[in-house]
């Protein structure tokens, strides 16, 4: 897709808030017939043989619109143009860098496909759009590159999370996480089994055993603010395949599973972004990466095993895995890396699921004006949060008859009680926490706005956005 500063040519767009009117022929046409209410991403096209194109573009009510109406209605209005096979054309745009951005990115994410696997593919057409606005041509092309950036990004998440457990394993995993962020002057480290074991990361390790792709421990560090001691931790779920374990999945439900590393691709990828843009901030992620499968040396129900932390764990339930995982890597992260504040973030529960379905990331912390901070940049994003009350009453689910803990705490509030889970085994019980379950979110049965359906890239943009200030 080409980008053009000021010039005009193919078909010309219009943008209309609901009741709007204009004072030509074509609009009297759409009113007239009722066939442009305005609504958001409407689009109504006069596209004949040989006099001027002409579009309306609905942006819905004026009091309302937000920077990611406008990511709404660029979407719907490239996927409209390009069903009808018209990849040229002209837009005016208020002359706000912000709202730039957000058109940029709507445009871009209508050109996302995961098409890899069809070995027949349509030609794909360039796409040139003008943009008319009064910001300098050097805002405009700033604003254009950080937009293409964190899409970029976006796009980097979606692809890991939408790709097929057969070719993204732990060790295929690492290898992309170092080749990408070495790129950009992330320091990222790869441990394999014998040296996680060596490491003390002995619940993690439970979880991996059955596999014959073998577990790796990924740790990344972004430290570019020497002037400054907060430095956030980010610790993503990598399970890249969740068969359920002994415990096993029904195949419905297993299907999907390829994306139970939405967490892990969230956080590489939004380390990508931080390190792309050259944040000043200082940065450290964790991936736990393993596979948890059925063989005989897989872990059992019932099982005790130990942890990082010294503490020990019932397996209740050997598809209750990733907070298992989240145990070493949470420990690891606030124990050794110096982190000031710390955020997991997990395809972690079908409870989340049965909460607040796919709309809505379900949320925990510890820290109020940490998590609003977060939500803030979130909304910013376009991201939709939703914070879970954590009272001590929810904690005594996860007690064990014979060990520190156990792995589930039943049907109920489960959510809730895989987050407090993981709150467990803060180095720090005072240290600021968030924990994301994005379950929901990061993979999609059905489009929303400007999502596709499958992987999302969700959170890539809050939290890029959290740390650029
Ligand atoms: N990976 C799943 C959670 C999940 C479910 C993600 C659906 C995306 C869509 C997780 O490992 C899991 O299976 N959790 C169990 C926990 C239960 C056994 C306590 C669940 O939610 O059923
Ligand atoms: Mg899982
Ligand atoms: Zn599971």
């Amino acid at each position: 897709m080409e980008l053009k500063y000021n010039t005009s040519a193919g078909v010309n767009v219009t943008e209309l808030f609901k009741g709007d009117s204009q004072n030509s022929e074509l609009f009297r046409y759409a009113e007239d017939k009722k066939l442009f209410s305005g609504e958001i991403g409407q689009v109504f096209t006069h596209l004949p043989f040989n006099s001027s194109k002409e579009a309306f573009l609905g942006l819905g009510n004026a009091d309302e619109f937000i920077a990611d109406t406008y990511r709404e209605a660029y979407f719907k209005l490239l996927k409209d143009l390009i069903g009808k096979k018209e990849y040229e054309f002209t837009i005016s745009i208020q002359d706000d860098v912000e709202l730039l951005k957000a058109v940029v990115e709507g445009l871009y994410h209508a050109t996302y496909e995961f098409d890899k696997y069809k070995t027949l593919k349509e030609d794909k057409e360039q796409i040139r759009v003008h943009i008319n606005t009064q910001l300098s041509e050097k805002d405009f092309n700033m604003a254009v590159q950080e937009a293409k950036d964190v899409i970029d990004s976006i796009f980097f998440a979606r692809d890991l999370v939408n790709e097929r457990a057969e070719y993204l394993y732990p060790e295929t995993l690492a290898n992309i996480a170092k080749e990408k962020l070495s790129a950009v002057g992330v320091d990222v480290k790869v441990y394999d089994e014998k040296q996680a074991e060596e490491m003390g990361l002995v619940a993690f390790l439970s979880v991996g055993r059955g596999s014959s792709r073998k577990p790796r421990f990924i740790v990344m560090k972004y430290l570019n603010n020497p002037d400054a001691e907060e430095v956030l931790g980010l610790v993503g779920k990598g399970v890249t395949y969740d068969t359920g374990g002994y415990s096993l999945k029904p195949s419905d439900s297993m299907t999907s599973m390829n994306s139970d590393m939405a967490g892990a691709a969230t956080v590489i990828a939004a380390m990508e972004l931080v390190a792309k843009r050259k944040l000043k901030t200082n940065l450290v992620a964790v991936v736990a990466a393993c596979e948890n499968m059925v063989s005989s040396s897989s872990y059992k129900p019932g099982d005790v095993i130990y942890s990082l932390s010294g503490k020990t764990i019932e397996v209740d339930n050997t598809d209750a895995e990733g907070r298992i995982t989240l145990a070493d890597a949470i420990y690891y992260t606030t124990k050794e890396l110096g982190v000031t504040k710390v955020i997991d973030i997990a395809t972690l529960t079908g409870a989340c699921l049965v909460a607040l379905a796919e709309d809505y990331t379900g949320a925990l912390s510890n820290k109020q004006d940490f998590f609003d901070d977060f939500k803030e940049a979130a909304k910013n994003a376009g991201e939709r949060v939703w914070q879970m009350p954590m009272d001590n009453s929810y904690r005594e689910r996860n007690k064990s008859r014979v060990a520190d803990i156990k792995n589930t705490g039943g049907r109920f509030g489960g959510m809730i009680t895989a987050g407090l889970f993981i709150e467990e085994f803060l180095a720090d019980k005072n240290i600021p926490w968030i924990h994301l379950d994005i379950a929901g979110t990061s993979y999609l049965s059905m489009p929303y706005k400007y999502q596709p359906v499958n992987a999302t890239g969700v959170h890539v943009k809050a939290l890029y956005n959290l740390l650029n200030k």
